[in-house]
């Protein structure tokens, strides 16, 4: 069964959606996107989508930044989604990319005056970091632009290029990933994932003003953290010395789930071993993410179900 991507307003098979060489968004990274991550919850003999209305409250967000106009509402988003899945007929783990740009064949550096599309893809996906034995990450020599110049909050393809340039330095040095920080010297995030230090029992992480994407995956792990473990999060700068004294660091995405990191800049975090609260919410986050945990099912959308089609937006829910 080929996979489908909706393209052009139609569901076509990948293989045959094409952009012309002279589109804008390729030559001017003027284009956001999302990642969303789709689980096959193998009891339920059900594929859930974790989180798709928020996914798309953001990219139609950062649309607005771009002034990119897309015709559709986040809940028309939610079900063209379904139903890509439902006509590629996965039933593992997958990713869906909806990417929205500038599409006018035209050259010149600018926003106005061009023609918008969005396309969405999905494709089978694994493990993005070693999340189940933690990773050695560095600080990066590559910072954070700051929001006058692009801005991070954006998930704007053109900004990628520094989150590449940070990353392959960080492998090429022989790190998983890279800790970037901003012109201030503060921490601000991996090169596609928040980052949370555990400091005497307390998790603190960055907040917006540290040139960072408001992560959906943080979202969830400071609700979970509050509701189920009790745990209150505090945002503020974190200093580049703390990553060294932390008890426990772990970055968190869509992508990476909750990665442990376990050493930085050769510098053990703790005791070099995955930290006890890392674990633990390593457990929660599997648990709702895969919709196992059905406390937490509002947060995901079923594929191969009815309910499906009609499914309450947060807002609906309350
Ligand atoms: C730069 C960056 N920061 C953070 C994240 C984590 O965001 P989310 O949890 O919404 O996937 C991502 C991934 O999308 C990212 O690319």
């Amino acid at each position: 069964m080929p996979s489908y991507a909706f393209f052009k307003k139609k569901f076509i098979p990948t293989s045959e959606a094409k952009l012309g060489i002279l589109t804008h968004a390729l030559h001017y990274g003027t284009a956001c996107f999302e990642g969303i991550r789709v689980n096959w919850n193998s009891d339920d003999k059900q594929l859930y989508i974790f989180r798709c209305p928020e996914h798309y409250e953001r990219l139609l967000n950062n649309c607005k930044m771009l002034k990119i106009n897309i015709p559709y509402t986040v809940d028309k988003l939610c079900s063209l989604t379904v139903n890509l899945i439902q006509k590629s007929g996965y039933k593992e783990d997958v990713y869906i990319r909806p990417l929205a740009y500038k599409s006018s064949e035209a050259l010149g550096v600018r926003l106005h005056g061009l023609e918008d599309d969005i396309f969405i893809v999905v494709t089978p996906f694994g493990p993005y970091l070693d999340a189940d034995n933690g990773i050695k990450c560095c600080v990066s020599s590559w910072i954070r632009p700051d929001d006058n110049m692009i801005p991070a909050r954006g998930k704007i393809t053109g900004i990628y290029v520094n989150n590449a340039l940070a990353k392959t330095e960080a492998i090429e040095n022989g790190f998983q990933e890279a800790i970037m920080l901003t012109s201030d010297g503060y921490v601000s995030e991996g090169s596609g994932e928040n980052i949370f230090l555990v400091t005497d029992g307390k998790l603190v992480t960055p907040g917006c003003y540290d040139r960072i994407l408001m992560g959906i995956t943080r979202d969830t792990v400071i609700q979970l953290a509050k509701k189920e473990l009790g745990i209150e999060t505090i945002e503020r700068h974190i200093d580049r010395s703390e990553l060294y004294l932390a008890n426990e660091v772990f970055l968190t995405g869509t992508a990476a789930h909750i990665t442990p990191v376990v050493e930085i800049d050769h510098r053990k975090v703790g005791d070099g071993k995955i930290g006890k609260l890392t674990k633990k919410l390593q457990k929660l986050y599997f648990d709702v993410e895969s919709g196992r945990n059905k406390k937490y099912l509002h947060w995901c959308t079923p594929v191969y179900s009815k309910q499906a089609k009609g499914r309450k937006t947060r807002a609906e829910i309350g």
